[in-house]
């Protein structure tokens, strides 16, 4: 039997062997440690629903939600929510705790996002990604995905993202893959820079850029909102 470990990826492998051993160690992690994330939401998802909400955002489309702490937190507060990760271990844990408490508006699919979006154009109001961004993908996977979720959403839809950025006390240390790419303890990890933020947000309106922080190390982390134009 032949097994590809981290490191093989770091010495000569590719970002598409990586995100393969990455997604075997998401779906083994969520089998481990089930709803790992808690069972409340996240300070980043309260804003993002009260920002859709604002501008009357009805449909979101959630990308790597795991097992669904901030999904669940948009279907109870009303909105209709696709939630999609490429783990169906951390969706199937989604869908028995809505299953449990009988939450509607909620759906859930299967989507790696370093491919195009399976899902048509003009489709969402609202798309939330909660440290997806700045998993195992190249920058050009980033970019495409940026692209995918413009075109997804509807015009004057809106993108909040977060992601850890280079002032996180993991930058530069573990295992590195390149292009901004770090592992440790066997998640990998793209720290984003303030420049690449920006490039993400060409021919969109960026209308806000938050520091934030979660978790025991603490995770250093931007929320970032921008509107498609
Ligand atoms: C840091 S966790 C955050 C989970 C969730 N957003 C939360 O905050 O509770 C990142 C999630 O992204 C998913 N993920 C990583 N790479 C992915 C990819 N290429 N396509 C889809 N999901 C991915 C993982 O399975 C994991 O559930």
């Amino acid at each position: 039997m032949v097994s590809v470990t981290s490191e093989d990826a770091a010495s000569g492998g590719d970002h598409a062997d990586l995100g393969d051993i990455q997604r075997q160690h998401w779906q083994s992690t969520y089998r481990a440690n089930p709803a790992m994330y808690g069972e409340t939401p996240s300070t980043p998802a309260i804003q993002a629903a009260q920002i859709f909400g604002a501008v009357g955002a009805r449909t979101i489309l959630e990308l790597g939600a795991g097992h669904g702490r901030d999904a669940l937190h948009f279907a109870r507060a009303g909105f209709t929510v696709h939630a999609t990760d490429f783990s169906e271990v951390g969706l199937r844990q989604l869908r028995e705790r809505a299953d449990g408490e009988a939450v509607e508006g909620l759906t859930t699919g299967i989507i790696d996002v370093r491919a195009p979006l399976p899902l048509p154009a003009a489709s969402y109001d609202a798309v939330y990604a909660h440290m997806l961004l700045c998993m195992a993908l190249s920058s050009e996977e980033i970019c495409a995905l940026v692209r995918e979720i413009h075109r997804v959403l509807r015009p004057g839809g809106i993108l909040f993202y977060t992601v850890r950025h280079t002032g996180d006390a993991h930058y530069g240390t573990g295992i590195d893959h390149g292009d901004d790419i770090f592992e440790q303890g066997g998640f990998a990890v793209h720290f984003f820079s303030r420049a690449f933020v920006d490039a993400l947000a060409e021919g969109w309106d960026l209308r806000r850029i938050d520091d934030f922080e979660e978790g025991a190390l603490p995770r250093r982390l931007w929320s970032v909102v921008q509107t498609r134009r």
